[in-house]
């Protein structure tokens, strides 16, 4: 896809055909989520960062883009009646597939079990593409999981995007499959897209770090497109006793490290996009306040 279609693109997304004003207060910010290697963690941190993007005052959206997987779903211990097969069928608008969970965010779909959707012809994609602007109605940050590695249906998103969260993990696969996947989006699919690097299961605060310099440092030098450091989950094994559970780790338990790492994610996004983060609460003012003085 060239880059002047991935602007029109995003232009119908965000509505700029509409007027100025109209398009300032509709202006949706879409976030793909993606990664080289399958299993890092993307599907959990795009859920858990929603929650933690709705503790903070935001209404976000996730469209499940790994069609056919229904990790989204899963994960909220949902089943929704709709997805995005019956608006490839013409069966419903995509407004309609709009199913908001027991925790309060909303999700899309992607559809479980029907293996042909992962490999949807291009002009399907492009069309599911441009109905995503009925959403910027609907929220102001709108959330794409996608599938492992490079597809048409990645490479799409990730164009679209504002800004595209790349999860990799300390594992030297991960690290090398995601400069492939990168080089591969920047090289041959021209990717614009600010792109963020969000370090999973890290052991620490330096590990992760030094995941992201590396990445960075072959990013910038090979590809003339430098990286930002979104932030780290550690490994924490409560993650995966709350995915037994289907429940998010951010509800599950919200003082887990996991929790605690999506919601410091989630603030840097925020402050990213230069947004007053809503204070938190008295009760939580003076939980902090505590803990800073006698810890
Ligand atoms: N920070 C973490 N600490 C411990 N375990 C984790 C963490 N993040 C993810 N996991 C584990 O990794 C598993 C895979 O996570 P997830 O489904 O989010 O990955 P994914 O990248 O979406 O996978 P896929 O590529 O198959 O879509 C989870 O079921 C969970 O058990
Ligand atoms: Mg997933």
């Amino acid at each position: 896809m060239s880059s002047d279609q991935a602007q029109l693109l995003r232009q119908l997304v965000n509505g700029q055909s509409e007027s100025k004003e109209d398009n300032i207060q509709r202006d949706m910010h879409i976030i793909t989520v993606a990664s080289g290697k399958g299993g890092v963690g993307k599907s959990n941190f795009s859920v858990n960062l929603a929650l933690a993007l709705q503790g903070l005052g935001k209404n976000p959206i996730i469209l499940d883009a790994d069609f056919g997987l229904a990790n989204v779903e899963v994960i909220l211990g949902e089943h929704p009646k709709y997805n995005l097969s019956h608006l490839i069928n013409g069966e419903c608008r995509i407004g309609d597939l709009v199913t908001k969970s027991q925790y309060g965010i909303s999700f899309i779909s992607g559809g479980s079990g029907i293996r042909d959707m992962s490999f949807l012809p291009s002009y399907q994609i492009s069309d599911i593409s441009r109905k995503l602007g009925e959403l910027s109605s609907l929220t102001d940050i709108l959330i794409i999981d996608t599938g492992a590695g490079i597809n048409d249906i990645v490479v799409k998103f990730c164009n679209l995007a504002d800004e595209v969260y790349v999860v990799v993990t300390p594992e030297p696969t991960s690290i090398t499959d995601s400069y492939a996947l990168l080089k591969t989006l920047i090289n041959n699919f021209k990717l614009k897209t600010k792109v963020k690097l969000m370090i999973n299961k890290a052991d620490s605060q330096k590990e992760a770090h030094d995941v992201y310099k590396k990445l960075n440092y072959v990013c910038e030098n090979f590809l003339q497109h430098p990286v930002d450091y979104a932030g780290f989950v550690p490994y924490d094994e409560e993650l995966f006793r709350a995915v037994k559970e289907q429940v998010p780790i951010f509800r599950y338990n919200m003082r887990a490290k996991a929790s605690m790492a999506y919601y410091q994610i989630a603030k840097a996004y925020l402050i990213g996009l230069g947004e007053q983060v809503k204070k938190e609460s008295m009760k939580e003012n003076w939980v902090n306040r505590f803990k800073r003085l006698f810890s």
